[in-house]
């Protein structure tokens, strides 16, 4: 195994808390080119983003689920969506590809943090999103401010079941 690739799977952790700096739109160009490689249920690449980075906006996202504010903590907010036209498995890949977001922001040392609960009208229109659409989640997206300790997991043992 090639434990340095695969440590972004073990040392990736939820960002609640950033740094005042800003993104520069390179590091935003390699995280698009790597977001074009998620799977998707047969390559219908049915997700789309939308970066949000009007301070009023992410301002109005963060208030949407009360009083923890992960999103307003951010320089930058991140839709991940789904387009039912695109394909009928648009929820599956909407989910996979924030989590792929979420890896990759990684590689490039930036933090997120998913957001659950946020496919509401209210969001929709807000960020102009058709209804059928589906948001898998709006996520922070910046430097993180720190990176607090891994929260404790089963040992993997309770995962899995094998049938041999
Ligand atoms: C489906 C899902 C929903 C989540 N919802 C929230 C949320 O609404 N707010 C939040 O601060 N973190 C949320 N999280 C982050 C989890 O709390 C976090 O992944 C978990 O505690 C493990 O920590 P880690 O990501 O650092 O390993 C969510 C994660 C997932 C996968």
């Amino acid at each position: 195994m090639n434990s340095r690739t695969c440590s972004v799977l073990s040392e990736r952790r939820s960002i609640r808390n950033f740094k005042r700096e800003p993104i520069s739109d390179g590091v935003m160009q390699e995280l698009m080119e790597l977001c074009r490689w998620a799977p998707t249920a047969r390559n219908s690449q049915s997700y789309y983003f939308i970066v949000i980075k009007k301070p009023e906006i992410i301002g109005a996202l963060s208030e949407i689920r009360g009083p923890a504010k992960p999103i307003g903590n951010a320089p930058i907010a991140v839709a991940i969506c789904g387009d039912p036209e695109k394909s009928r498995r648009f929820i599956q890949d909407a989910c996979i590809a924030a989590y792929h977001f979420m890896l990759a922001s990684w590689c490039l040392g930036l933090g997120t943090c998913w957001i659950a609960d946020m496919d509401r009208p209210e969001v929709k229109e807000m960020l102009g999103i058709p209804k059928e659409h589906y948001i898998a989640t709006v996520t922070p997206l910046g430097w993180p401010e720190e990176v607090p300790p891994p929260p404790p997991r089963k040992p993997g043992e309770e995962f899995f079941r094998t049938i041999e």
